[in-house]
């Protein structure tokens, strides 16, 4: 008979939970990031607001994306009238959309993921959902996509909804507690986004409100995390060697959002970029001490772009070299900001660009990584990463 120590040693892993694949999956509407200010104020019906309409032009030519890409089309706004508003009761109809297709796009990133992993489905032990634009219900999004991919109904379920755009640092962190902590364990992680619960018209009153329709997109992400890999099927990606999450001092109201019968409501302070870079380095400072790692160029970045004042300022602060943020730029560039999915997609990013520029280690090039996820609160996590050499993953 094992005592509890003996029962509790071997539950724990061997080694730190790895990134095994990863997919993503977003909407086919395409929008254009130049056409957007044009198409807002039509659909909307506020042409007449010409200075307003400026504004919001001076906003999407300052984004720094070049595209966007939205379940909501054209037709689905006209038959929507409240949604175009900018503070009509739209919940339900807002809701009865994110409900169905959620899980729908979670399922199709997850599906990417499963086929890159090569094991089967039923191998997959927990399931972590995130969301911050799907609302609750229940059973919740994690239940629909558990069905949908015919995964086992012994499946542990956690279920985040409303954490804000830090949320993809969050879903990384506990799948690595559920990895290393129970043996054998494989954890598909997902973060869901749809903008349909917060697309709203212009208000002269919130250009805060103006700056989060010129940024959010959709899109969905899904990781496989597990440790001590099956080296003859498994290909790890990524090490997940430490996590953390911290509330910012001085930040109160930086970010928020409320959810009402209008929908979800984006508020943010213009100085959100500089309380974000005033900080970054007492995070980076705290995770890689242990590691003697103190030169932050000669790490690799993946960095939740929120908005490119975001990157710019971190940039700035920190003396990155202009190459550090190319992954998370090329993100926010060609998908917008797809809040908590951001940070899984610039990985995926980051490993794919260093296979196609033959750099060392799916790192580019480089060991040690940051991946840093920021939200309401503020609240920043903080994940340290470790690259595999981009050999072993073919
Ligand atoms: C919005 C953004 C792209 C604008 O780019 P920029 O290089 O800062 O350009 P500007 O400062 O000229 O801003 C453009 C306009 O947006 C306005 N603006 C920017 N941030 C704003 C905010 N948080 N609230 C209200 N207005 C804002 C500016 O006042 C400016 O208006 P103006 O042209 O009438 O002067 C950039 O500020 C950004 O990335 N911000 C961070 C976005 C954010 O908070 N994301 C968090 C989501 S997790």
């Amino acid at each position: 008979m094992a005592s509890v120590e003996e029962f509790l040693k071997a539950q724990r892993s061997e080694g730190p939970a790895t990134v095994l694949a990863i997919g993503t999956a977003n909407p086919s509407n395409c929008i254009s990031q130049t056409d957007f200010p044009d198409y807002y104020f039509r659909i909307t019906k506020s042409e007449h607001l010409t200075e307003l309409k400026k504004k919001f032009k001076r906003m999407c030519d300052k984004s720094m994306i070049n595209k966007r890409y939205m379940h909501l089309t054209e037709d689905i706004l006209k038959e929507n009238p409240g949604m175009c508003e900018f503070m009509a009761p739209s919940y339900d109809a807002r809701q009865d959309i994110a409900v169905v297709e959620l899980p729908k796009l979670a399922k199709e990133a997850a599906l990417k993921a499963i086929k890159e992993w090569g094991q089967h489905k039923s191998k997959i032990t927990h399931l972590v959902f995130c969301t911050t634009t799907g609302t609750a219900d229940m059973p919740g999004a994690d239940y629909q996509l558990i069905k949908l991919l015919g995964l086992k109904s012994s499946v542990k379920r956690v279920m985040m909804y409303q954490q804000g755009c830090f949320g993809g640092g969050t879903v990384l962190r506990l799948a690595k507690d559920l990895a290393e902590n129970n043996r054998g364990a494989r954890v598909l992680a997902v973060c869901a986004e749809i903008v349909a619960i917060s697309f709203r018209g212009p208000s002269e009153a919130h250009f805060d409100s103006l700056v989060g329709q010129s940024l959010f997109g959709d899109g969905a992400a899904a990781v496989i995390i597990g440790a001590d890999p099956d080296t003859s099927v498994e290909r790890p990606l990524f090490q997940l060697v430490s996590a953390a999450q911290t509330i910012l001092p001085d930040s109160d109201g930086a970010v928020q959002g409320h959810l009402r019968e209008v929908g979800l409501t984006f508020h943010a302070l213009k100085d959100l970029p500089k309380i974000v870079s005033r900080n970054v380095e007492q995070s980076l400072v705290e995770a890689f001490t242990p590691f003697g790692v103190s030169d932050w160029n000669s790490i690799f970045w993946i960095v939740h772009p929120g908005g490119p004042a975001i990157l710019d300022q971190v940039e700035a602060k920190l003396s990155l070299q202009e190459e550090k943020l190319r992954a998370s730029r090329h993100i926010l560039s060609e998908y917008g900001n797809m809040s908590t999915a951001c940070v899984l997609f610039i990985l995926d990013e980051m490993r794919k660009s260093s296979v196609e520029d033959g750099k060392a280690t799916t790192g580019g090039g480089l060991e040690w990584g940051v991946l840093f996820g920021f939200g309401p609160g503020l609240t920043v996590e903080t994940v340290v990463l470790r690259s595999v050499p981009v050999e072993t993953i073919h």
